[in-house]
């Protein structure tokens, strides 16, 4: 049975010095112990704190979009102030590299570094789908670690190479060469001669007479006379046992016949100057990286063939 509250029921609990509330069921009572002062108005402080929000903020869904907010605020504009702040952050690095020539900047190590540590970050991004996330690469893609080049391992050659790309069709700068497609060039029995030549190369197969005398009219051109390749076409070195596409027989001569013609796309049209230079420079670091011929040597060499020595 409950009793209802009423100003004459202002009793105090003799233990507790608390006064009743008034309900009482079956000779249990109600105390009335109000809620701490410091909870109600952390209470109160939400309520006050939530509402504040709901006015700057943007806040209530509607159908299209939300409540703006007095505040103007917005996550894009956030980001954009982020990214200007970014721009401004790289701001002397991409100045300082836009004005260093790219030979020149292996000697500055400051620079060299900073460019490396950019580069890695947009290789990240540009470069792993093809290349693998430790540019170790795959078939058909070079690892770019081994200090192994096709088409040259300096920083030059490198941002050459970033900026106009590989066999691209339609650019006439880009690193170019064609291997035919031996099949009905060759016959059945000289590809497999051939082959065999290309494996004692590296010394998986014993000399093979008549496939070093094909090699010598078919593909010295390209790969040079004793097989270690010429950069000039990006033709592998076919003696060290690094493959861009396999060392196998059947892989070797699935690329005498049919030939492969790697593409890379070029990057001049995709990403500006600074980045490239500094991807070239985090390309240069991987492999231990090459130096850049002085212009005198590179002169000389010339002069003299491309083993020439300075
Ligand atoms: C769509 C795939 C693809 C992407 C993306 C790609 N590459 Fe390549 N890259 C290749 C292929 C294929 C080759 C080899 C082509 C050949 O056979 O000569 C290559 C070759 C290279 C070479 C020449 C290596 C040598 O030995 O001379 C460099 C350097 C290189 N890539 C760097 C990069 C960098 C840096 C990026 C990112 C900006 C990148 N690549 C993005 C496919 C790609
Ligand atoms: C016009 C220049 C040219 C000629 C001629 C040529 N090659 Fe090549 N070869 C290349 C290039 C460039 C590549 C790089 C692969 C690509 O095209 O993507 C290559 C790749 C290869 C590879 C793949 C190596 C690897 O690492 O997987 C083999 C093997 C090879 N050539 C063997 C030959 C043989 C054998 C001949 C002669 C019968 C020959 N080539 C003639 C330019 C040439």
């Amino acid at each position: 049975m409950a009793k209802t509250h009423t100003d004459s029921d202002k009793r105090i609990d003799q233990p507790t010095g608390t006064a009743f509330v008034g309900h009482e069921w079956d000779g249990i009572e109600e105390l009335n112990t109000p809620l701490p002062r410091w909870w109600l108005w952390t209470f109160y402080l939400t309520i006050i704190w939530s509402l504040a929000y709901v006015i700057l903020y943007p806040a209530w869904p509607l159908i299209h979009g939300a409540t703006e907010g007095v505040l103007g605020w917005t996550s894009r504009s956030q980001f954009a102030d982020e990214m200007i702040k970014a721009d401004a952050k790289r701001a002397p690095l991409v100045n300082a590299l836009a004005a260093m020539p790219v030979e020149q900047l292996v000697a500055d190590q400051n620079l060299y570094q900073g460019a490396v540590a950019g580069g890695a970050a947009a290789f990240k991004v540009h470069c792993v789908q093809c290349h693998g996330s430790g540019a170790s690469g795959s078939k058909g893609y070079p690892n770019l670690n081994d200090d192994d080049w096709l088409w040259g391992g300096d920083i030059v050659a490198i941002e050459y190479t970033l900026l106009h790309g590989i066999r691209n069709p339609d650019h006439p700068e880009t690193r170019a060469s064609a291997m035919p497609a031996f099949e009905g060039i060759l016959a059945p029995a000289e590809i497999s001669a051939v082959v065999s030549h290309v494996q004692s190369l590296s010394g998986k197969a014993k000399p093979n007479a008549q496939g070093a005398q094909l090699f010598a009219t078919n593909c010295a051109s390209c790969h040079g006379v004793d097989g270690k390749g010429l950069r000039q076409f990006g033709a592998p070195n076919l003696t060290d046992n690094i493959w861009l596409y396999g060392g196998d027989p059947a892989t070797i001569t699935q690329t005498v016949r049919l030939s492969r013609q790697g593409v890379m796309p070029r990057w001049n049209d995709k990403l500006d100057r600074a980045t490239i230079k500094m991807l070239a420079a985090y390309v240069h670091s991987l492999g231990g990286g090459e130096a850049v011929p002085p212009p005198a040597v590179a002169a000389k060499r010339e002069a003299n063939g491309a083993n020439g020595q300075p």
